[in-house]
């Protein structure tokens, strides 16, 4: 179920850019990250490392045991494998319908059979909602649906490894929501790691189990979601607030007369906001990586703001969550991965858990 990835001391430069330096950071296997940032802060730059296309100046990514940097060609090839990508611009080929487009690596990198083929792109499409649309061109289709197709595309080499860059960018706040969802079941269904570059707060605040952020060149702090969440840091909780004050300005950062000005003016940066729920798959099942809601909080000794995991029925999901969890596998019994929720008596937990939305084929 998924690979660790460990990123120690990683610096890029172009000529004498320095795009970021000395990050450390640890994917943990099977579990959903979020990579946050100003616009042009280097996040693409950072995915394309990751996956082996740019070669960092200094430092280490440890996929396994293995240095992806310093790997020979034939190595790399092969650990490469290990990674879906969806870039930011999608990159669907414009002359190929969907079925093509999404059956490109496989008959790129593999031997599979035709029937073969038609399998795995069929699966991947009903996967993401787009059974149906096979023979459409990338020019008939929504930005959604190009997103998705892009998804499916990720998907079919089976990766342990997904790196998505800005799935929602020119989305409409329901479409990213359907996405999301979407995220969220994929990840409960393959188990994979996941690294996802968005810009949508929202997304970062319910989606992923870990956050980071880069700035300035830095990469200013990654953790679980509640530590991010819950940070007093300046940066992170301008930036994870959405608020215009903080060190973040305009031009990325602001100079010191201009946070002079603000100090004198007495703006501060308001009480932080409480944790909102994370979302739960629309199948109601904890994915493996899923950690208890609050429990990061607890382990460290912060108090969460008011109000945290509560969700929009007024359910407390530090509260129900050992209830929840019984109610999905009671004790003895296998939960089946991608199967029902094992039939205790009483059945399934009576209401739904937070944020369920089916990820449905209509956008
Ligand atoms: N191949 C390249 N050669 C030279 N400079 C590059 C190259 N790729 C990216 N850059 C520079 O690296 C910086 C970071 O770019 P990047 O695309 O990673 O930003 P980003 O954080 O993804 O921004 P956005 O949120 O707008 O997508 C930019 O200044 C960009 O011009
Ligand atoms: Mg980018």
């Amino acid at each position: 179920m998924g690979v660790e990835i460990r990123v120690e001391g990683l610096t890029k430069s172009f000529g004498r850019q320095t795009i970021w330096q000395d990050v450390s950071l640890t994917l943990p296997a099977g579990e959903i990250s979020v990579l946050l940032g100003p616009s042009g802060t280097g996040k693409s730059v950072f995915l394309k490392s990751l996956v082996g296309l740019l070669k960092p100046d200094r430092g280490h990514i440890w996929v396994g045991d293995r240095d992806l940097p310093y790997l020979p060609e034939s190595q790399l090839y092969d650990t490469r494998k290990l990674f879906g990508v969806l870039f930011q611009d999608g990159a669907l080929f414009g002359s190929m319908n969907l079925f093509d487009n999404i059956a490109f690596p496989l008959r790129e990198h593999t031997k599979k059979s035709e029937s073969e083929v038609k399998r795995i792109v069929l699966e991947k499409m009903d996967m993401v909602g787009l059974l149906g649309a096979e023979g459409k061109l990338p020019g008939e289709i929504s930005g959604g649906m190009k997103k998705r197709a892009g998804l499916a595309r990720a998907l079919v080499l089976d990766p342990e490894i997904l790196l998505v860059d800005e799935p929602d960018s020119g989305l409409d706040p329901v479409r990213t929501a359907y996405l999301n969802q979407l995220i969220v079941d994929l990840n409960a269904q393959i188990n994979a790691t996941f690294l996802i570059v968005t810009h949508d707060i929202n997304t970062a605040r319910t989606v992923p189990d870990n956050i980071g952020l880069l700035f300035r060149r830095e990469l200013v702090m990654f953790g679980p979601r509640e530590m991010l969440l819950s940070s007093e840091e300046p940066v992170v909780r301008q930036f994870l607030n959405a608020r215009k004050v903080g060190p973040i300005g305009m031009s990325e950062e602001k100079d010191v007369s201009e946070l002079e000005a603000e100090a004198k003016m007495g703006h501060d940066p308001g009480k932080l906001p409480p944790i909102p729920p994370q979302l739960m798959a629309s199948d109601g099942r904890v994915r493996p990586a899923q950690h208890a809601p609050g429990a990061w909080c607890a382990a460290h000794g912060v108090t969460p703001p008011p109000g945290s995991f509560i969700d929009d029925l007024g359910r407390n999901w530090v509260e129900e969550w050992p209830r929840y969890v019984a109610s999905m596998a009671p004790a003895g019994a296998d939960h089946v991965p991608g199967g029902p929720p094992p039939g205790a008596p009483g059945g399934r937990y009576p209401s739904p858990p937070p944020g369920q939305h089916g990820a449905g084929a209509g956008y």
